[in-house]
């Protein structure tokens, strides 16, 4: 696992924007894993900004984590009342970039059976080849996508039930600016597991700000645990970048490590 603290939002963002543009230009047909939440808004804008300069999408596959149950992209409904990931996105990202609409993917929280949804979104995974590249987030409850405490950490894509915390922080986030009462929010979502996440081949972790800190260390260095379904990244086989800013990381035990390794590899890399 490598750990890079970047200085603060904004640079965590760049960094995991150029990681992310390097996959693709290195594979155009990149299988790309994405996330909602305040976290990546930055990384987007910097993907957006890229693309305008040439970084080309027209290849790449995505599939998003997660969507909560009864909402989507309804154009009969009021749009404010439309908080589902997939606006987020398109707001956020897809309307910016040049992805074909048939390569992007995301759970359907309007889908008529959502259980046989769940096992179809498995297969179109697999369909595509699986996940190259997975970013990720951290919720405050050490979730990964909505895979909340007590999760398997062998989970599949399936219906959750969200915690208070996350319905807290969500309802901050995205609800309340919309005018949404807290009763009206879904209480329940559709994520791929823990187990579908370890099966990708990178994993792009990031987490900003102090409210992170706690819950990132118990993370990256507490034990694992489906209490924190985050920490399955201590299992992962594949390759994994966490991206932090400094307030982020700033509960961590090995940070000087972390810093030491990093500039090593910057030692390295300038020396070839
Ligand atoms: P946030 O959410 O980016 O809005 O903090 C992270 C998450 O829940 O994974």
């Amino acid at each position: 696992m490598e750990v890079i603290i970047k200085e603060n939002y904004e640079e965590m963002s760049r960094c995991a924007a150029e990681i992310i543009a390097a996959h693709i230009k290195k594979n155009p047909r990149l299988v790309l894993g994405l996330a909602t939440g305040a976290t990546p808004v930055g990384t987007y804008k910097e993907l957006i900004r890229m693309h305008r300069e040439g970084l080309d999408f027209s290849q790449v596959v995505t599939f998003n984590l997660d969507e909560y149950l009864g909402v989507g992209m309804d154009l009969g409904k009021p749009y404010h009342l439309d908080q589902s990931y997939a606006r987020f996105m398109h707001e956020e990202l897809f309307a910016h970039i040049n992805l074909k609409p048939e390569n992007i993917h995301l759970p359907d929280g309007l889908a008529p059976d959502p259980e046989e949804f769940c096992r179809r979104y498995e297969e179109a995974i697999k369909n595509a080849g699986g996940i190259d590249l997975q970013v990720l987030g951290i919720g405050r409850d050490g979730h990964w996508a909505f895979n909340e405490p007590g999760s398997s950490l062998a989970s599949r894509t399936r219906i959750q039930a969200l915690t208070k915390e996350t319905l807290d922080d969500n309802y901050e986030s995205f609800y309340r600016q919309a005018g949404i009462a807290r009763e009206e929010m879904p209480h329940f979502a559709i994520t791929m597991g823990i187990g579908t996440i370890l099966e990708a081949r990178h994993i792009l972790m990031l987490a900003s700000g102090k409210k992170k800190a706690q819950v990132v260390a118990k993370a990256l260095e507490g034990p694992v645990t489906s209490q924190i379904t985050a920490s399955a990244i201590q299992l992962y086989s594949g390759k994994a970048t966490v991206i932090l800013d400094k307030e982020a990381a700033s509960e961590l035990k090995n940070i000087e490590y972390y810093r030491h390794v990093e500039k090593l590899k910057a030692e390295m890399e300038a020396g070839r």
